[in-house]
């Protein structure tokens, strides 16, 4: 199913919670809705279940106005973080609970097949006569998806569905949820909170700050391509190096430091943001100089701190390649593509470094 946000607004009082909201998600997407707590992922997705209801705008699902279609009409199924099982049913009957609201009413037979199959797709076939209070967290969070699915619905909205989950499951549930998704084929909005849950699993993210649309794309669109200082600053683990930079002649003077540009920003004098991401430094024998303050190993990565002309610079670096240690002084350059150059005032992202070679290539 396809939806579209137009111009949606939602108010609470006087309290602007969501505005002017636009995007497409179209058929068989799998979308994260992605941004720090209390920026409006939930109510956007209570918007689209129409639980609640907008104070301004439209959403369109295929095409059609749905403002005011009611949430049981919509062919929409939600499963939210506290899956909330009904204590007392059993599995079975938990997973078969939707179907009661069907009309005309679906015959008991087909009803139990449905409910085997959606068991089965979800991996709790084998606890259909279990009641809740006898299943791990895991398993309940399966029964609760399995109960969202049974009706084959034309989307399925989740609301922080793995965050009350262990982090050895959540990530088992990550690939399990995606792999499901595809060969479903449902269009599926995920709200999350945790920029690693949207990246690896939605094939688009929406970043949201503040009741404000940061970035609609790609997960490779916003790790490479931020729309604003914050997209850069919320995506990739560890953050972005921010640092001040001012811009003289064809360069720009960062700390002690100079980086060179392939054209003038605007004006000598001007202020510029400078995002390096800790991926884009890349460790050499020759270039800037930067003294090691601190280091450690996660997975196949070393993580660096380095104190250099520009200023202090959190760095990733393949472990395979080097060994480190605090205090020595290594050469390091950058990667132009992971170097981004900010608005102080906007935050709105000119260009990266790379960028500007390719246009300054065309121009020429
Ligand atoms: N029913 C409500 N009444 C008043 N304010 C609300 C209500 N629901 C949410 N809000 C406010 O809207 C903002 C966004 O909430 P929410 O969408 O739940 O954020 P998120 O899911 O991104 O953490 C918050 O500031 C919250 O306090
Ligand atoms: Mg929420």
């Amino acid at each position: 199913m396809k939806i579209e946000f137009n111009h949606v607004e939602k108010r609470w009082g006087k309290t602007k919670t969501l505005n002017d909201i636009n995007f497409t998600i179209d058929d068989g997407d799998f979308v994260a809705i992605l941004g720090p707590s209390g920026c409006g992922k939930s109510t956007s997705l209570m918007l689209m279940a129409g639980i609640y209801e907008c104070s301004s705008g439209e959403i369109l699902f295929d095409d059609k106005v749905v403002n005011n279609v009611p949430a049981r009409s919509r062919n929409l199924s939600v499963v939210f973080q506290s899956y909330a099982l009904y204590p007392h049913k059993s599995v079975l009957e938990n997973i078969l609970f939707p179907l009661r609201y069907i009309k005309p009413a679906i015959p008991a037979e087909k009803a139990l097949e449905m409910a085997q199959k959606v068991a089965e797709k979800v991996q709790v076939d084998h606890l259909l006569e279990r009641m809740p209070s006898e299943l791990s967290g895991g398993q309940q969070q399966r029964v609760a998806l399995a109960r969202g699915l049974i009706k084959s619905p034309k989307l399925l909205l989740l609301d922080e569905p793995l965050s009350n989950l262990d982090a050895t499951l959540r990530h088992s549930m990550r690939e399990e949820l995606k792999k499901l998704q595809v060969e479903l084929g449902i269009t599926t909005v995920m709200v999350t909170h945790d920029q690693l849950e949207a990246m690896t699993m939605a094939n688009k993210v929406i970043v949201m700050n503040h009741g404000a649309l940061e970035q609609v794309g790609t997960p490779e669109d916003v790790f490479l391509r931020p729309k604003t200082r914050f997209v850069a600053e919320f995506i990739g683990s560890p953050a972005i190096n921010i640092l001040k930079g001012k811009q003289h002649e064809q360069s720009l003077v960062v700390g002690n430091g100079k980086i060179k540009l392939h054209r003038a920003l605007g004006e000598d004098g001007k202020d510029v943001h400078v995002g390096i991401r800790p991926e884009g430094i890349l460790i050499g024998n020759d270039g800037y100089q930067g003294r090691i303050s601190d280091a450690y190993i996660v997975g196949r990565e070393w993580m660096l701190r380095l104190d250099t002309e520009f200023g202090e610079l959190r760095a990733i670096v393949p472990a395979h390649c080097n060994q480190f240690a605090v205090g020595e002084t290594i050469n390091f350059d950058f990667s132009p593509e992971h170097v981004h150059l900010f608005c102080p005032s906007t935050g709105l992202r000119y260009c990266s470094l790379a960028e500007q070679t390719d246009r300054t290539k065309k121009a020429a």
